[in-house]
């Protein structure tokens, strides 16, 4: 009787140690050190704001030399200032060559969703523009050895059109609402007017081992605010009010 109780303890005792150290095990394994998140990179843009490809070729593009690709989930959402009117028809700020090259890159996303591919891509045309020759963006497909075709037939059959729209809604529902182009966000908050130290914004906001190129980027003091805005407004009412804010402010408006 008494053998059988202790047996029935042994029993009882060694299922509570088994299945403690199991769950042991199990907790070891889900709480062992996740890595950290990467930091999200929005760019919220219209493909000929010239601020803009300023910003594409000279700023952002420096991410994929320089590391901090590796720890950035990098969004690109070619739409800006555009607007929706009456049964989806969209009318862009820089005229209907704009509404086209956005509707370009948005097909170059959905087409290559590797970001290196998609961005060499948006890059090459947007230095087209900086250069004043965004005419010849076909240019780019034989430049970077891309076949045309996927991007191509997105536009021809209405799927870029539709890409526009996700971007729309996208775009029109930030919050909060942007103000003018490039709106750079960085882990959901916008950089306003400080948007070209985007990477130090980045390192700030990565948790993880920062990449080498952050030492360089710690914030050392404040640095004034620039009165010169290189941004696009979305439109004359909001670019006046802005500007009597700052004063000199440069304006891209819509012509
Ligand atoms: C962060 O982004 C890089 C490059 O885009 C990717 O290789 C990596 O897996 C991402 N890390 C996490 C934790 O998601
Ligand atoms: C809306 O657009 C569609 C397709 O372009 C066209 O067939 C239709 O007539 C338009 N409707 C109005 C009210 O403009």
């Amino acid at each position: 009787m008494a053998a059988t109780a202790r047996l029935l303890l042994f029993l009882v005792a060694s299922f509570l140690a088994s299945s403690s150290s199991f769950s042991r095990v199990a907790i070891s394994t889900t709480s062992s050190p996740a890595s950290p998140r990467n930091v999200s990179l929005a760019l919220y843009y219209e493909t000929l704001c010239p601020y803009c490809s300023n910003f594409i070729v000279n700023h952002l593009s420096k991410i994929f030399h320089d590391g901090l690709i590796s720890i950035v989930d990098l969004d690109l959402i070619p739409y800006g200032n555009a607007r929706l009117g009456s049964n989806s028809t969209m009318s862009c700020q820089h005229g209907p060559n704009e509404c086209l090259l956005n509707t370009v890159e948005a097909c170059a996303i959905n087409a290559w969703p590797d970001l290196s591919i998609h961005f060499s891509f948006i890059y090459c045309v947007e230095h087209l523009v900086l250069e004043h020759k965004y005419t010849e963006w076909e240019s780019c497909f034989s430049k970077l050895g891309l076949d045309s075709n996927a991007v191509l037939n997105c536009y021809d059959s209405g799927h870029g059109k539709e890409l526009e729209l996700q971007y729309a809604e996208k775009t029109d529902s930030l919050q909060p609402p942007h103000r003018y182009v490039p709106w750079v966000v960085v882990d959901g908050q916008p950089l306003y007017e400080d948007y070209e130290k985007f990477e130090a914004y980045i390192c700030k906001a990565y948790h993880g081992e920062p990449p080498e190129t952050c030492l360089g980027l710690l914030p050392k003091k404040d640095h004034k605010m620039k009165a010169d805005n290189h941004v696009s407004y979305a439109d004359e009412m909001i670019s006046s009010s802005i500007a009597a804010v700052h004063g000199d402010a440069k304006i891209d408006m819509v012509v």
